[in-house]
């Protein structure tokens, strides 16, 4: 099995094993390096899909799930901020309602390929040890 930082194509990251993602069920938090600080994404499923998020609420900056991996509101249509109960819609991270306003979450690309989900590091989410080396390299 492959550890948390493989790479499958020289870009994307393994993130997790496919099924460790229920429908609705509790996301899986990885650690990144989002707008040069260290925080984490997570990724949870929905409709059979898997979609990841940086975990930072759009009403305030802090992480969304106040137990770990509990993403979902109870009814697992959306996913909730434990803070102030702002929803986002799991398939677009857009605002549903609650104090997010028209804000939406930081979506992080993700792909599932033989039973295994990727996750894609962009110009703002980096892996953490691929910025700490881009650091030491600068
Ligand atoms: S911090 Fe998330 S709803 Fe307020």
């Amino acid at each position: 099995m492959s550890a948390a930082g493989d790479t499958a194509d020289g870009a994307d990251v393994y993130l997790c094993d496919a099924a460790a993602v229920a429908d609705g069920g509790r996301g899986v938090r990885f650690p990144v390096r989002a707008f040069g600080v260290d925080a984490t994404g997570f990724v949870v499923r929905y409709g059979g899909k898997a979609y990841a998020y940086l975990n930072r609420c759009a009403h305030v900056p802090v992480e969304l799930d106040g137990i770990e991996g509990e993403f979902f509101e109870s009814g697992k249509q959306y996913l909730m901020c434990s803070i102030h109960g702002a929803l986002y819609l799991p398939d677009s991270g857009a605002c549903a309602g609650g104090p997010c306003r028209r804000g939406r979450l930081h979506p992080i690309a993700v792909r599932e390929r033989e039973g295994r989900i990727y996750w894609a590091p962009d110009a703002h989410i980096r892996p953490r040890d691929a910025a700490e080396q881009g650091a030491r390299a600068s």
